[in-house]
């Protein structure tokens, strides 16, 4: 089936009792035993939930990937994938990553004993050399939050499959509808579902996807002993909100590609980053692995106070954390979602206290290239 197909009917089968045609969202916590162990495969609803079973077959099905396992935060999910190393082991991650990720690895796992490697990962060269022999997995953003690197996915997959090392790929920037890094060779992919995927700003949550069926078994025992499940409510928002990605990721590419072209006509905009301009330096492995450039675009004023000015002047545009929502909101990665990285580290990857990030949504995109011009006027 072709992707909005199954975006609207993978994972989902209508209700056995009435008929209902949508999944309900299953809030109960636990679940009647006819006598002591027997029941329908239902026990208590830490352990399981349709609701949530539903939501992960589908995501899992738009990621080509056989399984799903759902958390309550793209954090939570990410921290259960440590769990599949342990203390002395090694990690290799690509530089410009989200700054919560940077502060779960550095500020958090360190204290367990794992290690971590920070690398351009730009260049897949840069990866392999600095496989170590108690290396474990390759952990990669692309495109990154919020410089727009990209890393050739299929590379790094060949590279982790050569040292016999799991490859990670945070694809919340992309959705699955614009790249699908489990048929690049990736092992697993992760996802702030909270983003693209839920898409309307009301959910927190989070997911893995894999074709692997060790890791499954793991990250499934992890999502039921650890315990960071997201709530059948969340589950049911995030199962109705992938019904329209593929619509909504087509419209969030054409104003983002509309606005980006339009800021690099303009003298104020000292750089523009979009891997779907043309003088992006990636733009061919752009055109590569994904089949479109999503909805994020960074621009940097070249001076703080300029940039300062442009978030607290736009009105279309909400100054707030987070993206991947149909409205469109402006953020300053410095201060707010990358402040727990360093200055140094940050201004190393070329994100300087002048970049503006915006997560451009769905509005009518004249509305939002006013709101820019006024903005800047
Ligand atoms: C690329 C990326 N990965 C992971 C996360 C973490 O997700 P969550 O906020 O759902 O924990 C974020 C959050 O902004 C993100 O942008």
């Amino acid at each position: 089936m072709g992707f909005a197909t199954d975006a609207i009917h993978a994972g989902q089968t209508p209700d056995d009792t009435t008929g209902a045609v949508i999944v309900p969202p299953y809030l109960t916590s636990t679940y009647v035993q006819e006598e002591i162990g027997k029941h329908k495969g239902y026990e208590y609803g830490r352990t399981h939930n349709l609701t949530r079973a539903s939501m992960e077959n589908n995501i899992a099905a738009l990621e080509k990937g056989k399984y799903g396992i759902a958390f309550s935060s793209g954090l939570a999910a990410t921290q259960a994938l440590m769990n599949l190393v342990k203390s002395g082991d090694h990690i290799i991650v690509s530089d410009n990553v989200y700054g919560g990720t940077y502060r779960l690895f550095e500020m958090i796992m360190t204290n367990f004993g794992i290690k971590y490697s920070w690398v351009d990962a730009r260049n897949p060269r840069n990866v392999e050399k600095a496989i170590r022999k108690n290396t474990k997995m390759v952990f990669i953003e692309t495109p990154t939050n919020p410089m727009l690197n990209l890393t050739d996915i299929s590379a790094i997959a060949e590279i982790c499959k050569k040292h016999k090392l799991l490859s990670v790929v945070d694809n919340t920037f992309m959705s699955p509808y614009f790249q699908k890094p489990l048929t690049l060779g990736a092992d697993i992919v992760v996802h702030s579902s909270t983003k693209y995927l839920n898409g309307h700003s009301d959910v927190i949550g989070g997911i893995l996807l894999t074709n692997r069926a060790k890791v499954h078994e793991k990250m499934r025992f992890i999502q039921n002993a650890a315990g960071a499940v997201p709530s059948p409510f969340d589950c049911w928002l995030i199962l109705r909100a992938t019904k329209t990605l593929a619509v909504r990721m087509k419209q969030h590419n054409e104003n983002a590609q509309k606005i980006a072209e339009y800021l690099t006509t303009k003298k104020y905009a000292k750089k523009v980053y979009y891997p779907g301009l043309p003088e992006h330096p990636q733009y061919d492995l752009a055109k590569k692995q994904m089949s479109g450039f999503g909805g994020m675009v960074s621009v940097d004023f070249g001076s703080t106070k300029k940039a300062y000015s442009f978030a607290k002047k736009v009105k279309v545009f909400t100054l707030a954390e987070s993206l991947g929502g149909v409205e469109s909101l402006v953020c300053h990665p410095a201060s707010m979602t990358h402040a727990s990285v360093p200055k140094k580290d940050r201004e190393k990857m070329g994100l300087a206290d002048s970049l503006i990030r915006l997560s451009v949504g769905i509005e009518d995109v004249e509305d939002l290239i006013n709101d820019i011009d006024n903005a800047i006027k």
